[in-house]
């Protein structure tokens, strides 16, 4: 992630989905002046205990990423979102809105997430799908796990996520006035994601998921600016 954004000092950044702020605090210890973003009251209260008792500057907004908050607009150099972002979200043509919005002329999105190929997946042997490539539409799910923790819930919970492709993802960025800079695809992750029983980790400590014994793309990265 670092290496796809670049120096950050000094500079305007809205971390898009910041959850109880890790990330956006590790941009703040590199120098960023932070803004993070998350819907949930409960993960934005512990962001901002979290900024409290880590002695850092940083602000902490509650509010949905499809709907930029009045007085936001055109505040930052950088909007970054990472690893858990758009299967949560049901309209990305408003959520790149926002973050075109949010951006000041010259500024850019950078946005890495798990891929659409790799989300697809049910399991690997035999290769079984359960989950859209794209689209959109609204995919329900029940659980008794919850993606913050390994732990069985005693309740199950419902969620709902939404298959974007790349080429939504990307088209909606173009739409909102973004000009594409790069677009890559990986195929190894450093963190299996949940995944560990598809992945295989390498020698080299970086995890794969092979179909047929073919590697396929387990995240992308998208860097956009506002010209
Ligand atoms: C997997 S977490 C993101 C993790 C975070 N990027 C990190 O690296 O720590 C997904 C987050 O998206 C937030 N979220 C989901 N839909 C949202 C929306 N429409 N607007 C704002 N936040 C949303 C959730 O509250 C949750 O904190």
């Amino acid at each position: 992630m670092t290496a796809a954004v670049g120096s950050v000092s000094g500079v305007d950044l809205l971390h898009g989905q910041c959850h109880f702020g890790l990330g956006a605090l590790s941009w703040a210890r590199l120098g960023a002046q932070v803004t993070g973003l998350d819907f949930s009251g409960v993960a934005v209260e512990r962001a901002r205990a979290l900024a409290t008792a880590a002695g850092l500057d940083a602000w902490f907004v509650q509010a949905d990423t499809q709907r930029l908050p009045d007085g936001l607009s055109g505040s930052f150099d950088l909007v970054v979102a990472s690893y858990g972002v758009l299967p949560w979200i049901e309209d990305i043509p408003a959520w790149m809105t926002t973050a075109a919005t949010a951006l000041r002329h010259g500024g850019a999105l950078v946005l890495v997430d798990g891929h659409p190929l790799t989300q697809m997946i049910d399991t690997v042997d035999p290769v079984r799908f359960d989950f859209p490539y794209q689209g959109g539409a609204a995919h329900h799910l029940r659980s008794t796990t919850f993606y913050a923790s390994s732990a069985t819930r005693l309740q199950t919970t419902r969620t709902v996520r939404y298959p974007h492709g790349l080429g939504e993802i990307v088209t909606a960025a173009a739409d909102a006035g973004l000009w594409i800079d790069v677009l890559t695809e990986y195929l190894d992750a450093e963190d299996p994601s949940g995944r560990q029983d598809q992945m295989t980790r390498g020698r080299d400590g970086r995890w794969r998921l092979l179909l047929s014994g073919q590697q396929i793309p387990v995240e992308y990265a998208l860097r956009a600016s506002l010209p």
